[in-house]
């Protein structure tokens, strides 16, 4: 990232401290930073600070007769690689979704032809009103980068989605931008997917044991959900398949709900034709061989074993299709030998790509993920990415690919 220019935008929130530590970040890897302060970004943080990390003057008002002589708004938006808006408020998406330039900020912003990402920290319930969701499925269609907060306890004392990427996630998302012109062209893939079918199996799937137990795989189904959603801004007409979760569904997506292998197999049959499936499940490799019919109780009559059988490999049913989608993506969760397992599973499930995960670390329940996509043509490793970002990178891809054909 060594001399990149980052215009930085601090709106007011109280995640505002947080960008601090960016700059730190970013100062780091030889990134110039300018940055510019909203008012209420001023109740926060001062100048002062930001001043001294960015070794440069803050800017902030429009009508400083001074700043505007030296460096005029336009200028500030034009001389940046990127714009960044850490933290970006409810408020200041609002804006800039209805083109608002009040200040400095958001003239900047309107006036620019630079790639902008936004990094969105608010309160949960803020974060899920329907206005700044709609906000949000605006700016990306405009091409604006927003990324996706993480989930946990607030500032406020509630619990949920809405807080900042932690600033390491942020600078990778920034290494990613700068680091491959051709994904911030395209970025987001507004309209590319428009009239393509999305096909996309998510999180785990039980498999009773009993009314009261089941077998099931470690998964939050957070990736999956992403690739939907990333699938979806992109204007695909987006089916999801969902084993148990507890995530909300993304907007504009068909959710199907399922429970076991099985079930997950026939809805993904009755999906289909799709133009590109990515089978993100976790599916149970094996059932029970006969469900009891009531609870196994502990006393005397537990089995000293239990009988299993193989369940269908969606994915593999779907390499061998009369309705094969174009592109066919596999995952692989792994926990040694990463490429070359994946090699191996490409080859066996017909799959056109399969994206491995190491699973050693985190990743299971986490935000972030470091992947390899191993295809016929070899392997790419990415860089520990948001999953958010894992999502919007495979559905560029996958545009790629398409278009290619
Ligand atoms: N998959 C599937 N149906 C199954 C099992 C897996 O569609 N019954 C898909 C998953 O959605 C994923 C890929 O196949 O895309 C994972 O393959 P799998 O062989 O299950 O990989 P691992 O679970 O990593 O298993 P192993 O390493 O034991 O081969």
């Amino acid at each position: 990232m060594s001399g990149k220019r980052i215009l930085l935008i601090v709106s007011g929130g109280i995640a505002a401290y947080k960008s601090l530590e960016l700059v730190r970040l970013l100062r780091r890897e030889d990134v110039a930073v300018r940055a510019v302060m909203t008012e209420s970004a001023k109740e926060f943080v001062t100048p002062l600070s930001l001043g001294v990390l960015t070794e440069d003057h803050v800017y902030g008002n429009m009508f400083d007769l001074k700043e505007e002589s030296e460096i005029g708004h336009i200028q500030l938006s034009r001389e940046a690689d990127l714009i960044v808006i850490c933290p970006a408020t409810a408020n200041m998406m609002a804006k800039m979704a209805a083109g608002i330039a009040g200040d400095l900020a958001t003239t900047i912003l309107l006036a620019t032809d630079k790639p902008v990402l936004a990094v969105p920290a608010m309160n949960v319930r803020m974060w899920h009103h329907v206005a700044t969701q709609r906000n949000i499925a605006q700016l990306r269609a405009d091409g604006i980068h927003v990324m996706e907060p993480d989930s946990g306890g607030m500032a406020c004392g509630e619990w949920g989605k809405g807080r900042l990427p932690e600033p390491e996630m942020v600078a990778a998302e920034i290494r990613q931008m700068l680091a491959s012109p051709l994904a911030i062209d395209s970025l987001p893939t507004g309209g590319a997917l428009q009239g393509k079918h999305v096909l996309v199996t998510a999180g785990p799937t039980h498999e009773p044991i009993d009314p009261v137990r089941y077998i099931a795989n470690r998964s939050s189904g957070k990736q999956g959900f992403a690739i939907a959603r990333a699938a979806a801004d992109a204007g695909a007409r987006v089916t999801l398949v969902s084993g148990p979760v507890s995530l909300p569904t993304p907007r504009g997506v068909t959710r199907v709900d399922v429970e076991t292998a099985r079930e997950m197999a026939a809805a993904v049959e009755s999906a289909l034709p799709a133009d590109i499936a990515f089978m993100v499940a976790a599916v149970a490799d094996w059932r029970t061989a006969d469900e009891a019919a009531q609870k196994i109780k502990k006393n005397g009559a537990a089995p000293a074993s239990l009988s299993l059988i193989e369940n269908p490999d969606i994915l593999a049913t779907l390499g061998k299709h009369a309705q094969r989608p174009k592109l066919l993506i596999g995952f692989a969760a792994e926990t040694e030998n990463v490429g070359e397992h994946a090699a191996t599973k490409l080859a066996r499930k017909g799959a056109d790509w399969i994206v491995a995960n190491d699973v050693s670390g985190d990743v299971m329940g986490g935000d972030a993920n470091s992947v390899q996509i191993v295809t016929a043509q070899g392997t790419e490793s990415w860089d520990r990415l948001p999953k958010d970002a894992v999502a919007n990178r495979l559905i560029e891809k996958a545009v790629h690919v398409l278009a290619a054909d």
